[in-house]
């Protein structure tokens, strides 16, 4: 596809004249002049590359190019200007401007600074899908991981897969990813071609799981009319992945505990040891230590299972995998839906990375599916997002400021009052706060609640644009950048 380009100009003639030579490098052409019009066409055209002038009739280029990057456009913007000494043009380039062009336009000059923006824009492109997208693709599995956690993880999931290990625990909370990390340990193990077999112990009643997993003898008990094979001879040479281990019946732990040391079990009923060769996966979302100390779960077992311990964070801990899983998702859905959304919006990916996703990866899922299902545009916005009509958990300022988590952060729930209605209830943290750093969580809610729109947040904190402005400058909540 031939890269479109967009050139805002007033001067008729020089758009003219911009445009043919622009069609004769085969480069498709769309045109404004001036900045109002130019935001339309650049919202509905997507160009890959404009051509801006500085001074325009409705004022400077300046603030076109300042309002795409808040858009956080991926436009390559080249200024045309008059006089390369305005102030405009250093503002401009320190706003990622590529370049800037003196009029009158010299063509093979402009042919050039087209063509090398335009590669410089594919290059960073490619590497923002590499670096957005570090997933990696464990036999067929693929887990999107770009935080450091999850990076570590994975190296120590290809570790544990290769060794002899034949048990291995997975904690996290639910939806953190353990079904996919218990699969991809299989998958990429010597294990991978024999069986895997999967079961939740909370799912099948307490007396039929142990027939379930360890088999039965013509006879064993009422119904059992002939022999059967139990989870654990049908996982032989392959992987058992046991889902809710903390679920599993003490008398049935001691069991799994006897496979685990000498490999061998007795169907129900029988009176030969069978001999088996089956790796454990284990995984819970409950603390399996504190269930091992109340006496809920068998100590031993729970030590022998955590030799090989792997704990998946929760995804508010680890926020740098957020946008990484959202885009892999979008992919995802892009192809089952056979839609073509780009991503998400700005305010999108901010109100996304400053959830607090108490449901972990398979929240996030479902709200991008849900979006993709509801979005017409080419950009998830956020009203599609399931929790853009709450405030509570946006209110929360460990988001907006990663590095002061725990200590100094003021937090809200909500609470309701008996009418029905929520209000937050704040909390300041034992180890105090200060009022600056209230007036900052403040300042950025309210700009996050309005998506950047300064009047509006203004208006939210009842106080004056430029008291707003000041405070803006004061937290360095300047371009867009209120969450960061
Ligand atoms: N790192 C990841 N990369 C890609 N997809 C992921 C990742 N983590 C989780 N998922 C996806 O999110 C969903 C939930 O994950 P999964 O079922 O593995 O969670 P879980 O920890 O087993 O939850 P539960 O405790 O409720 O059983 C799945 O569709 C899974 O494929
Ligand atoms: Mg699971």
């Amino acid at each position: 596809m031939n890269a479109r380009i967009l050139i805002i100009d007033d001067e008729r003639l020089l758009r003219w004249s911009l445009r043919r030579k622009c069609q004769d490098w085969e480069y498709e052409v769309v045109e404004a002049e001036s900045i109002e019009q130019g935001k339309t066409v650049w919202s509905e055209e997507q160009p890959d590359l404009v051509l801006l002038d500085v001074r325009l009739p409705d004022g400077s280029g300046v603030d076109l190019l300042r309002a795409m990057r808040q858009e956080h456009a991926a436009a390559q913007v080249v200024m045309i200007t008059a006089d390369p000494k305005v102030e405009d043009v250093k503002t401009a380039l320190r706003l990622g401007a590529y370049d800037y062009l003196t009029k009158p336009i010299d063509f093979d000059e402009l042919q050039l600074t087209i063509s090398n923006a335009l590669e410089v824009n594919k290059l960073r492109k490619q590497v923002n899908a590499l670096q957005d997208e570090v997933r990696r693709v464990n036999g067929g599995m693929q887990v999107v991981g770009r935080s450091p956690q999850m990076r570590s993880i994975m190296d120590f999931v290809a570790k544990v897969a290769a060794s002899e290990a034949t048990a291995i625990l997975i904690q996290g909370e639910s939806g953190t990813g353990k079904d996919l990390i218990a699969q991809s340990l299989h998958a990429m193990s010597s294990r991978s071609e024999q069986a895997y077999v999967a079961v939740n112990c909370s799912a099948i009643p307490e007396n039929l799981l142990e027939a379930e997993l360890f088999g039965h003898e013509k006879g064993a008990f009422t119904d059992a009319r002939t022999q059967k094979k139990g989870l654990f001879e049908m996982a032989n040479g392959g992987t058992l992945f046991l889902d809710e281990i903390g679920e599993l019946p003490l008398m049935l732990q001691s069991k799994l505990l006897r496979v685990l040391e000498d490999q061998s079990f007795r169907r129900l009923g029988g009176v030969k040891d069978l001999k088996v060769d089956v790796r454990i996966v284990a995984a819970s979302n409950r603390n399996l230590e504190e269930a091992a100390r109340s006496g809920q779960f068998r100590q031993d077992l729970f030590y022998r299972l955590m030799v090989i311990p792997i704990f998946i964070p929760p995804l508010r801990n680890r926020r740098d995998d957020i946008l990484a899983l959202a885009n892999f998702f979008i992919e995802h859905y892009n192809v089952r839906f056979r839609k073509k959304i780009e991503g998400l919006t700005h305010e999108a990916e901010q109100l996304m990375l400053n959830y607090d996703w108490p449901g972990n990866v398979r929240e996030l899922k479902n709200a991008i599916q849900r979006a993709m299902i509801l979005e017409d545009s080419s950009r998830i916005r956020p009203t599609y997002l399931p929790f853009y009509h709450e405030s509570g958990p946006l209110l929360t300022s460990n988001v907006a400021f990663p590095d002061q988590q725990q200590n100094s952060a003021i937090t809200a729930d909500s609470k309701t009052l008996p009418n029905g209605r929520q209000v937050p209830l704040w909390r300041i943290p034992s180890a105090g706060t200060s009022m600056e750093e209230v007036e900052r969580v403040m300042v950025t809610q309210a700009l996050s609640q309005t998506h950047g729109n300064q009047s509006q947040a203004a208006r939210l904190l009842d106080i004056s644009r430029d008291a707003l402005r000041y405070k803006m400058k004061k937290f360095g909540l300047e371009n867009g950048e209120a969450a960061q």
